[in-house]
């Protein structure tokens, strides 16, 4: 029986609460597919804080890097946001996708056809939208220098790209869409921003290397606009850290909550698996979050870092028999809800119909 090292971090906020049911959804495929994960629970984020004094321990890169896969559910809160900079939570999150070297944030925003009521837009806007945010994760203004703060006066962040950061980044964005409709839209700030200017040139010369995709360029405020206009008009959307921060937030909301879209962190060595939204510490133990997005985090894990494609559809059916059926978390408790169930019966709801789906 074939047996994977899974790296769990839970983090903080709802963070445990939604790892623990993808843990159950997991376990629930292995033992119908025939293999094991074994798990190893490391600290990074507010809670690692507390306890080491340090939002990153280097156990829990060591532990990472020695895995077949990272599992993550959320860092951040109130609670840390006065600590100084680098001992903030989300420092130690940066820090982690840098030395993992994920360089690429892969991003689908799927909408369910159960839940083409759910999104703010219309349903014929929405119905059928499948994209993928390719954003660039370990470069860019996020990691750029010179940064600093000068007091109460001044403060500045740098945009940075290199050419070989671009190259990268570009390479999987057109791998990704032969494998889908074959089309990139590259989203930059060429009109007024020289790194940007690097970017689509470099993002150009790559395509002549895929002939198949057709490439196209967006500024950053039209592709925002765009998004909310027609958002079929997208295939795979190629960008920058921060651009792909902010339309990658502005995506999952056609899907109707951040709550269901998944995310996979992927580069040269091992990947990291995590929902796109946050910790949530606002309705943290409650038991009201929704489990979904995790658990598709883990569906993506199955597939993309084990080879798992079995087990992940199974995870991929089982969310959609649930969302069939009417099953919802109070998120989505207004949009065609036949019951509202809390965090933990989502999961158990998933699991049950996960292992009992035939493949
Ligand atoms: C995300 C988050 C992070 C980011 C934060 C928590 C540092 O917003 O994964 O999208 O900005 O990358
Ligand atoms: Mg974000």
């Amino acid at each position: 029986m074939s047996g994977y090292k899974i790296a769990l971090i839970k983090g903080d906020g709802i963070g445990p609460e939604i790892i623990d049911e993808a843990v159950k959804v997991l376990d629930a495929v292995a033992s119908c597919e025939g293999f094991e994960l074994k798990y190893q629970e490391v600290l990074m984020g507010g809670c690692a804080y507390d306890i080491t004094g340090d939002p990153l321990p280097q156990e829990t890169i060591d532990v990472s890097l020695n895995a077949d896969a990272v599992l993550f559910g959320a860092i951040g809160g109130q609670k840390w946001d006065t600590l100084p900079r680098e001992k903030r939570p989300e420092s130690g999150l940066l820090r982690f996708r840098k030395e993992l070297g994920v360089f690429a944030n892969l991003r689908p925003a799927v909408v369910y056809d159960e839940l083409v009521n759910a999104s703010s837009l219309k349903p014929e806007i929405v119905k059928g939208v499948d994209l993928m945010v390719v954003r660039e994760l370990i470069g860019g203004i996020y990691f750029g220098e010179p940064k600093g703060r000068e007091g109460n006066e001044r403060a500045y962040n740098t945009m940075v790209y290199t050419r070989e950061e671009i190259v990268r980044i570009a390479h999987k964005a057109f791998q990704i869409a032969m494998e889908r409709d074959k089309r990139v839209c590259s989203v930059d700030k060429a009109n007024v921003l020289d790194v940007s200017q690097l970017w689509r040139d470099t993002v150009e010369e790559i395509a002549k290397e895929y002939p198949e995709v057709t490439l196209s360029h967006m500024y950053v405020d039209n592709a925002a606009m765009q998004l909310i206009r027609d958002p079929k008009q997208f295939d795979v959307i190629l960008t920058g850290n921060i651009f792909g921060d902010i339309l990658s937030d502005e995506a999952s909301m056609l899907s109707g909550s951040i709550g269901l879209l998944p995310s996979a962190s992927v580069g040269n060595k091992i990947g990291v698996y995590e929902p796109i939204h946050g910790s949530a510490p606002d309705i943290a133990g409650q038991g009201i979050a929704n489990p979904i997005a995790t658990i598709a985090s883990a569906s993506m894990m199955l597939r993309f870092a084990l080879g798992e494609t079995k087990a992940a559809d199974r995870i991929d059916a089982a969310i959609k028999q649930a969302l069939a059926e009417g099953y919802r978390t109070k998120d989505l408790a207004q949009f065609d809800a036949k019951e509202i169930c809390s965090t933990s019966e989502m999961g158990s709801i998933i699991a049950n119909y996960a292992a009992k789906c035939k493949h």
